[in-house]
């Protein structure tokens, strides 16, 4: 059973992005400014290899690493947790979501007033607390909705619980929602209610986001419809609007996010544990507080050989982040940062992969590892850090081992493929030319005929190398003949290993080389 936790550190940037004053953003390293923190641990993350990704050279790094890592930048136009989210998941979002500092323009709030009966206060970003005492009493008085925004994508409504019951501020919510769609589309409405204590407004726990849908199929979406477990731990439910989620809880914090993960290893699943440490943004990044920071990254760091020392075989865990939030540059908002992709368990390779764009790679790649059907954005990396099985070695030797005997005097392209069945048996072929070039044929449809003549039908996977000499140097894919000869034997979920090197490779479906193939099906 495969099972794959997601485990989002929220706001752990690791270096501005190139277009990070775009944003506003200038020098700016989240993970940076907490390791000059005497507060700062950094053992259990430098054995991951997380010093050696791209950037972090101020950072130890480590010669045998334990897990695959990568550095990540945003494809999205945007710096924050529902768009930096959604990106991890699968969908890019070419426009950032909408801010109002200076309040809600008046076709949307006469819109509202129209809807719900109620005149709008304030309509201006504003602090919470601070918006209840200054507009509370005229609320009272009056019965009009307190509105106020925040230099976040949010539209928030203020009410008593004894002027407008709870239900009906929710209903009121659900028109806004309905009403700001289009270029008005903001992340999230809230719900703020709040009561008279001793003489005092104070803001009860019944606060509840209205989130915006995600536009497009989610990772999480594409899971469910396979019929896969969607774990998500802390505000993932709220992100993604619930949807594509088959199991959440609320968490209050880190520590209670660490210890909801550990428990889920010991539950039985397959799918996703996506889980949110919010404590590094909501706590420490905006309120700038450096040594805070630092010592919530170092819980975790401590944390985390507790969690892997309970990983099973097939588990695979992935610690990433969804922006930055340096908490010392020169403002409290998010900031436009690289993130860190560090992939670890039994079956990972731990190597290092660069700088890769698109956090949306994570999502393709999960949905790849959990052989789940996926069309979002991104390009799964899978192959590149994934460890082969004995019998995809065996297979790549094989195919190597074939590549020897390739007859190619003219191309001096040596090619060689190697054929598995369901029955164990494998069938190898080389490519073998002719002084009249076209009746040459490859090395697959060698392998594949030699197979069929012998009157095998059903195959496991097929692996194939060549290069000039006989020497990899890369792929040797397939050509487009022999993928329709594959066609008409192979099914679409039919693995195919292109390979790298004598021991590495790409793994791909014959449906992914071959998509809206031609095959025997169409004739009847
Ligand atoms: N070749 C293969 O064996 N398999 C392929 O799928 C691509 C091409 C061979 C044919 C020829 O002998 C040489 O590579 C150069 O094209």
């Amino acid at each position: 059973m495969k099972r794959v936790f997601l485990i989002v550190l929220d706001s752990l940037g690791i270096g501005e992005e190139p277009d990070a004053p775009l944003f506003g953003d200038r020098d700016c390293n989240t993970l940076k400014r907490i390791s000059a923190s005497d507060k700062f641990r950094f053992d259990s993350m430098k054995r991951m290899g997380m010093g050696n990704i791209d950037g972090q050279d101020y950072l130890p790094s480590e010669k045998k690493p334990l897990a695959a890592v990568a550095r990540l930048q945003e494809r999205s136009m945007g710096k924050d947790t529902t768009i930096g989210h959604w990106e991890i998941a699968g969908v890019v979002s070419p426009s950032p979501l909408p801010t109002y500092p200076d309040g809600f323009p008046d076709e949307v709030i006469k819109e509202f007033e129209a809807a719900t009966g109620r005149r709008v206060l304030c309509n201006k970003p504003y602090s919470g607390t601070v918006v209840i005492n200054e507009y509370g009493e005229e609320h009272i008085k009056t019965g009009a909705l307190i509105v106020y925004t925040s230099a976040d994508s949010v539209f928030q409504i203020a009410a008593h619980e004894d002027v407008v019951p709870l239900g009906q501020l929710y209903e009121y919510c659900r028109t806004a929602r309905k009403i700001l769609k289009g270029k008005h589309a903001v992340g999230r409405v809230i719900a703020r209610p709040f009561i008279t204590v001793d003489g005092k407004f104070v803001r009860t726990a019944n606060r509840h986001d209205f989130s915006l849908l995600p536009p497009k199929q989610t990772l999480l979406d594409a899971l469910k419809s396979d019929g896969k477990t969607v774990y998500a731990v802390g505000k993932i439910n709220d992100i993604f609007a619930g949807r594509g989620v088959t199991k959440h809880v609320m968490t209050h914090g880190n520590t209670e996010g660490m210890k909801v993960a550990l428990e889920a290893l010991d539950e039985d699943f397959e799918g996703l544990c996506f889980v949110n440490l919010v404590d590094f943004d909501m706590l420490y990044g905006h309120r700038q507080d450096i040594d805070g920071y630092a010592a919530a990254f170092s819980e975790f760091d401590l944390w985390l050989p507790s969690f892997t020392a309970g990983m099973k075989d097939d588990d695979v865990l992935i610690i990433t982040a969804d922006h930055g939030c340096d908490p010392g540059d020169s403002h409290t908002d998010h900031s436009r940062e690289y993130v860190p992709m560090i992939m670890y368990g039994k079956n990972v390779k731990p190597v290092n992969l660069g700088t890769r764009l698109g956090f949306s790679d994570i999502a393709a790649t999960v949905a790849e590892y959990l052989d789940c059907e996926y069309r979002g954005d991104g390009k799964s990396f899978l192959s590149e850090v994934i460890k082969p099985t004995q019998k995809e070695k065996a297979l790549c030797a094989q195919a190597f081992d074939a590549m020897q005997r390739s007859y190619s005097p003219y191309s001096g392209y040596r090619v060689g493929a190697a054929l598995l069945t369901k029955s164990g048996k494998i069938y190898k072929g080389c490519n073998i030319e002719n002084a009249a070039y076209s009746p040459s044929v490859c090395a697959e449809r060698t392998a594949i005929f030699k197979a069929v003549s012998e009157g095998e039908r059903e195959f496991e996977m097929l692996a194939v190398c060549g290069g000039k000499d006989g020497n990899l140097k890369g792929l040797f894919p397939p050509c487009g003949v022999c993928r329709q000869v594959m066609r008409e034997f192979l099914p679409d979920d039919f693995p195919v290993l292109m390979m790298k090197s004598k021991t590495t490779f790409i793994k791909k479906t014959l449906g992914e080389l071959l998509p809206y193939s031609f095959k025997p099906d169409n004739l009847k």
